[in-house]
């Protein structure tokens, strides 16, 4: 049986609620591998609205195992609050339908709080992070300190972690003029919540090695996109985690010969939210309009994104960083009534012509874009279901889109509504 990782190959926010819940329907287990409630995906299941954001997108479903793996970073208190909203829209959620990966870490309150502090301090510091601890809570882990899910089965144990992640707030927190973290209060806080979280707590990398073995469909879940990578992304303007498809594998504890397919979710133009470079970025009434159209306003903070034309140099580069076999292109419909649409197609730096983003800070800012610009169409392409539906001029564009990034559309998403989709190849399929 095929897995499919499924990845975001711009800035985020490609559509990847749509799809995952798509494919979820056809997968037997879900799995999350990193990031944490900084996502937010928008499923729409027989009419109702489902807003996850720590939550594999299966749990809307009866019958899947979801997982929260180890790559992730978990809050808690998020975790319980967001369960019990689910469960009041009348989704089951219990221990046989969702685990945690015992090496979990968690984001404490005070992780929440240094993102904040230090997004509030100083300008050159600044990266327009979601404000949810992902950042602190990643570093603790690298550093040895986190407090992870395991943890809060033995008083004894979580009692050590907690000073020695404190050692170290306590200190960050003085210089940055905070008060320094009630132990007790803090300590209390997780007896109190430690039970619940215990409940759904599994040793996940055996029972996915379980799953595999009896033949059973994984679904690997990406939140964020690939640009947003901890390694490949547009470093420092990046998350903490690794976005790109290889942390399938060290986020669940599956080997990568456990995936199949991965499928990277392209949005039709390009946006992104916080700070950081976007070469394509537009500034006038065509960024405005794509904006407006797209409806291109954050989940999870509300924050009005950036929009710009498509760029082909990046999502080659993604594709190419998380061996994406075939994407699912999402959001066409945006670019109906452009009369002219351009294509990123390389960049310029210093008088050179360049085919890929480079890594210094003072290249990327240097780099401009060197534009293919394509016919638009004035037909409607909302809701098409079959290539013979869509106008000769968005089907150029996306056959320009395919060669220029050298990779295949495997989904074509026209709306939100799942109906509204054209399969080009099955992910799943062997
Ligand atoms: P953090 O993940 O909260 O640390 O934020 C780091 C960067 O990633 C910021 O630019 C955020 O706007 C961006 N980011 C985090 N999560 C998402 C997401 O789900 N979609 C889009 N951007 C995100």
């Amino acid at each position: 049986m095929a897995n499919v990782v499924v990845v975001g190959a711009q800035w985020g926010d490609e559509g990847k609620g749509k799809i995952v819940d798509w494919l979820s329907e056809r997968a037997d287990v879900i799995a999350r591998f990193q990031g944490g409630h900084n996502a937010g995906h928008t499923l729409v299941v027989d009419g109702t609205v489902y807003k996850l954001h720590a939550l594999p997108s299966g749990v809307v479903r009866g019958g899947k195992l979801s997982v929260i793996g180890n790559g992730m970073v978990l809050d808690p208190w998020h975790l319980l609050k967001e369960i019990e909203t689910i469960r009041g829209q009348g989704v089951e959620i219990t221990p046989e339908t969702l685990m945690i990966a015992e090496n979990t870490p968690l984001i404490l309150p005070f992780h929440g709080e240094l993102d904040r502090a230090r997004e509030a301090q100083a300008s050159v510091s600044k990266i327009g992070t979601t404000g949810r601890g992902i950042g602190p809570a990643y570093e603790d882990k690298v550093g040895r300190r986190v407090i992870r899910v395991a943890d809060l089965g033995d008083d004894k144990t979580l009692e050590v972690r907690v000073d020695r992640a404190l050692v170290h707030h306590n200190a960050l927190r003085a210089g940055l003029g905070l008060e320094p973290v009630d132990r007790a209060a803090l300590l209390a806080e997780l007896r109190e919540i430690a039970p619940r979280i215990l409940e759904f707590a599994a040793p996940v990398w055996k029972v996915l090695h379980e799953k595999r073995r009896a033949g059973r469909r994984i679904l690997f879940e990406g939140a964020q996109g690939a640009l947003l990578d901890i390694d490949f992304g547009t470093y420092p303007y990046v998350t903490s985690s690794n976005v790109i498809a290889g942390q399938a594998a060290t986020g669940t504890g599956l080997g990568p010969d456990a995936i199949d397919f991965v499928l990277g979710i392209v949005k039709a133009y390009t946006t992104r939210v916080g700070e950081g470079p976007f070469p394509t970025e537009l500034l006038d009434e065509d960024g405005r309009r794509l904006g407006e159209r797209g409806h291109e306003f954050g989940t999870t903070t509300g924050r009005q994104r950036r929009c710009g034309w498509f760029d082909a140099v990046l999502v080659r580069q993604t594709c190419a960083t998380s061996g994406v076999k075939g994407i699912a292109l999402t959001k066409l419909d945006v670019l109906d009534g452009f009369d002219e649409l351009k294509i990123c197609v390389g960049y310029e730096l210093d008088g050179k012509r360049i085919d890929y983003l480079p890594t210094a800070a003072d290249h990327q800012a240097r780099c401009t874009p060197v534009y293919e610009t394509m016919p638009g169409w004035q037909e409607s392409t909302e809701g098409a279901r079959s290539w013979a539906d869509l106008p000769a001029n968005a089907i150029k564009y996306v056959r320009r889109v395919e060669e220029l990034i050298e990779c295949p559309v495997a989904l074509l998403s026209t709306s939100p509504e799942r109906e509204d989709t054209i399969l080009v190849t099955d992910p799943f399929a062997d």
